[in-house]
Parts: C-alpha cells; structure tokens; sequence
C-alpha cells in the first residue's frame, strides 16, 4: 500500500542560526516533523510539517492509560557526503512488537521507511558532519482517541521528529545496583519501549543522582540479584575477556546497539556469552582481580563506559582501558556507521536525498 506524503515546508527554517559545535540534547528540534493518522482502521493523512505544537482533547486516551510507545533511532552523515539511517528495519520489528504488547496498531514498513526517509531528506542540513555529531529520530505512536473509557483506543497518531545530537553523557559514568525498586516484572513490559517503563524509573533514578551516582543498574524483580539494564541502557561487562550481557528475557529491551555490539564481537572473535550475571559474579570477579569492563549500549548513549559501580555501598572501579573490548567495539561501531568501514552487515540505510522533491 502506497501511503502519500503532504509536504509543507516551512518558511521559517531555524537551520543557519542553530550552533552545531554545542548541541544540547533535547530542545532543538529540526525544521519539520512527520505525523500520520489511524482511523477507520487504517493509516491515512501522512504528512510533513513544519514542526510545532498540534492539539488533542484532554479526553485522548494516550493522557490516560498509557498508550505511548516510541523509538530512538539515528541518521548519520556518511564520509562519502551522503546520509544514511542505521538499522531502520531492526527498529521497526522492535516498534511493532511494543506496539503489539500495548494493544496499539503496527505501523507498516512502508509508511515507516518512507516518514524516516522523506524527513531525514527534508532536513538533510540538520545531520551534521562534525565528528560524533548525528540527527537523533524519535517515532513514537499514542492514542488520540477522545473517549475516557478504559479501553483500547481505535484512533492514533504516528510522529516522527529530528533533533541533532553529539554525546548523551559527557564520559564514562558511575552507577549504582539497584536491590529496592524495579524496572520491569517477568510477564509485564519491559521489552517494549513504552512510555511508563521511563516514567517508572525516574523515582529511583533521583535517588540514585542525589547519592552522587548517574545511573542505577536494575536488577531482576524476583531476587533482586541478576543484573539487567543500566538506566536506559543494555549493560554488558567484559570479564577477562569475555563479553557477557543479560538475555533477553520479556523484562530487558531488545536494544538495537545491544545486538550490533554483540554482532562485532562475534566478528572480532571475541567470546560472548548472553546469559544471566548476578552482581555476586560480579563482585568475585572484581575481588579475585579479573579484568572488568563494565558499559551500556543504547542508540542514544552509543557504548558508554561505566567507572564505578556501588553494590550494596561498596565501591568498585571497572577498567576503561583505551585499547579495552568497550573502546574497540565502540570504535568499530562508530566506523561503520559513518561510513567509514565497509558496511559489512547492511546496517546502513542510505537515504536517496533527492526522493523529497519529487513527492
Ligand atoms: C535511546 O537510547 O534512544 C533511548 O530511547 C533512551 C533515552 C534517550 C530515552
């Protein structure tokens, strides 16, 4: 099915005065959004916009009961000039599937494809060449739905909007294991990328900042004592070599950089192993003086590295060698998705820059 693109520039591009040498995470949208409809059982009205605000009734169910789900994805300038969205397809089985666990319509891989791309094109000045710098993409679907019933919505908006990004967090960062609250239980929804599974971790998110850390490492919410993300990251450790992340299991989110990282180090012929790592392991094996790198992946924190980890108030120092597994994955990563490593596993999505006009 073929879903055509309204196109309204805008007249007002923020574009020339935006300072592209000291990107801020968060505020600075580009020039224009994606929005689409579902209604009558179908999407429809596919359009881009110059962004701004748009209005919904107080009485939408995605203000109620929680249907929001979104994603994280980024678009990078390619050495080559050109501009490419990593991963796109990964992103949306993943989309589809939190879609799915909320009771919300899936969006087809051609709407999908074709939001990311005609946007990426329209504000192709937005994805800066500077090093480290990319254009962050963040689709999200919610109920629009004016009905306050308690009930699945059968009306929804799917948007997609763009904002330049460099480092998420300014260097390696310290953590602390978390054995009070919890993210996610088995059979809830921790996989999907939900709006409440964040809203449920800024409680114990504060705690942990008030304490001088910038994270929690969450653990499992049976025992409390296997290790499962690290704030919004999937966490890995490497342990005398070997590269160890939790499974997924239902409760951890099946992170698209989680499984680049591990494809790499398969590559590279490092040894993973998906399994699960309680902080007792963890503990012995700083104690018995194992190399311990320690870092979370995520698309917007790429591979950061962790430097302390507080379990049950004592203190440990992971390794942040720069020759390490953290710093030769992240590099590989990073060499690939600015083109300048063979895109060996068709991760790249190179956008047809021109495709915009013609719609
Ligand atoms: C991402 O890594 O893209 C995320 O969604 C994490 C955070 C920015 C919410």
């Amino acid at each position: 099915m073929k879903y055509p693109i309204q196109v309204e520039r805008t007249l007002h591009s923020r574009l020339a005065t935006y300072d592209f040498n000291n990107v801020q995470f968060g505020p600075n949208p580009t020039d224009h959004l994606f929005s689409a409809e579902y209604r009558d059982g179908q999407w429809q009205d596919a359009a881009i916009k110059p962004f701004g605000e748009f209005s919904i009734s107080p009485l939408a169910l995605c203000l109620h009961y929680g249907q929001t789900v979104f994603e994280g994805m980024k678009a990078f300038r390619l050495e080559d000039g050109g501009v490419s969205i990593f991963r796109m397809d990964k992103h949306l089985l993943r989309l589809n599937r939190s879609l799915e666990r909320m009771c919300m319509p899936a969006v087809p891989e051609e709407l999908f494809f074709s939001a990311l791309e005609n946007l990426v094109a329209i504000d192709e000045g937005w994805v800066s060449g500077l090093s480290g710098n990319s254009l962050y993409l963040r689709p999200m679907v919610f109920a629009t739905e004016a009905r306050l019933g308690v009930m699945e919505a059968q009306e929804y908006r799917f948007m997609v909007v763009a904002l330049p990004m460099a480092n998420y967090y300014n260097g390696a960062v310290r953590v602390k294991v978390e054995t009070e609250y919890t993210r996610a239980a088995k059979g809830g929804a921790g996989f999907a990328k939900c709006g409440g599974n964040y809203g449920g971790a800024f409680l114990p998110t504060r705690l942990a900042r008030a304490a001088g850390f910038d994270q929690v490492l969450w653990t499992d919410g049976d025992t409390h004592s296997f290790i499962e993300e690290s704030g919004t990251m999937n966490v890995m450790f490497a342990i005398g070599g070997t590269l160890i992340t939790p499974p997924l299991n239902g409760t951890i989110l099946d992170g698209v950089n989680r499984d680049s990282i591990l494809t790499l180090a398969k590559a590279r012929g490092i040894k993973t192993e998906e399994r699960p790592i309680s902080y007792s392991e963890l503990e012995k094996a700083f104690e018995n003086g194992s190399v311990v790198e320690a870092f979370g992946v995520g698309t917007a924190a790429v591979l950061t590295q962790i430097r302390e980890i507080d379990i049950l108030g004592k203190s440990y120092f992971p390794a942040t060698p720069d020759d390490g597994v953290a710093a030769t994955l992240r590099s590989d990563l990073q060499a690939i998705r600015y083109g300048r490593s063979p895109d060996i596993f068709g991760w790249n999505h190179r956008v047809a820059l021109k495709d915009v006009y013609a719609l």
